[in-house]
């Protein structure tokens, strides 16, 4: 079924829907009628009627028993991220049915951890790794497989092999990065029976797209509105595929804070409340990077020192 089969929506309504990253039935079906309304231009009781239509025809999931959570909860997964130190911070690794936001000023390496994350997936299970492919949503186009090569024969794997095994898109507004993660779902849906499944999601960054296009347009509530529900896909992606979800956010200088670090990530409460664990990164000393794990449901604050160098993230 498509957008157009819904009651009341002809091509002109599907067009600005999907405009608006409303795409799918899953995002009409859990759309409030007032989004509807503002985004397609159409009157409160068209929307209610589009919205009831889109939920009786969507697949939006529903209750599950506690066994059956309890049953996929024991397959979580711990992916190693090159360096003693981090994956001591994490429990022994990034989990998987779980999103690991990394923040953090320019140059603080959250793209190298991305880069060395695509290649440590890939690793057999004894070597920390998952068996498995990547997807990686690039919105700064910062994705260099020449550093794969580098990571990969650091990690004496053919770097060839590696890169195959790594699928990149380029998101040119927040809108295709919002239609990007919901087509993950079919990659990961091909590759679900192959040698390398999908067992790592990136998005590097979840933000930079939707601070800049928002500047002075829009509202501040459709914008954390719509980055939410596209958090919110990625989670449902990991839960999904038993995969690490890896988002990068960027921090800004807060010119109010009179005490501490006047840095904060950006995204607001909507990012801090959907990632599952949350990271600071900061520069150190030449190779140095500290990491910070400021919020995790299950382990301590605390803070691990690793480096960035030209085999990957190390000790
Ligand atoms: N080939 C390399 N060898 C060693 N360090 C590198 C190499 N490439 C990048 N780096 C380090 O990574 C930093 C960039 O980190 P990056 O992850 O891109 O930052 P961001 O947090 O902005 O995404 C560079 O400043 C440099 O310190
Ligand atoms: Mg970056």
């Amino acid at each position: 079924m498509d957008l157009e089969d819904l009651p009341g929506v002809g091509p002109a309504i599907a067009e600005k829907l999907r405009d608006a990253g409303l795409n799918t039935l899953e995002s009409v079906a859990v759309a409030s009628p007032g989004e509807l309304v503002a985004t397609a231009e159409i009157g409160e009781a068209i929307a209610a009627k589009i919205i009831n239509a889109a939920r009786e025809a969507a697949d939006i999931g529903g209750f599950e028993t506690g066994d059956k959570i309890l049953e996929r909860r024991e397959g979580i997964g711990k992916l190693t991220t090159g360096s003693k130190s981090l994956d001591e911070l994490f429990g022994g690794g990034l989990e998987t049915q779980a999103m690991s936001e990394f923040y953090g000023e320019f140059g603080s390496g959250k793209t190298q951890l991305a880069h060395q994350l695509a290649v440590t997936v890939q690793f057999p299970q004894e070597r920390g790794g998952l068996n498995g492919s990547t997807i990686i949503v690039d919105t700064e186009n910062t994705f260099r497989p020449e550093r794969i090569k580098d990571m990969a024969e650091g990690a004496e794997l053919d770097y060839e092999d590696v890169l195959k095994n790594i699928h990149v898109a380029r998101a040119y507004n927040s809108n295709h990065q919002i239609l990007l993660v919901q087509k993950a779902k079919e990659l990961a849906d091909e590759l679900v029976d192959t040698e390398k499944p999908v067992r790592l999601l990136i998005i590097d960054s979840a933000t930079a797209h939707f601070r800049s296009e928002y500047v002075g347009r829009g509202t501040l509530a459709d914008r954390q509105q719509k980055l939410n529900k596209h958090l919110h896909d990625a989670l449902r992606f990991g839960d999904l595929n038993n995969a690490v979800v890896m988002i990068t956010n960027q921090v800004q200088v807060r010119p109010d804070a009179f005490f501490g670090d006047p840095t904060r990530p950006i995204g607001g409460h909507i990012v801090g409340h959907t990632a599952t664990f949350r990271t600071y990164l900061r520069k150190s000393k030449g190779e140095k990077r500290i990491a910070k794990l400021v919020d995790s449901p299950n382990l301590p604050e605390a803070e691990a020192v690793f480096s960035v160098s030209k085999v990957g993230i190390r000790d």
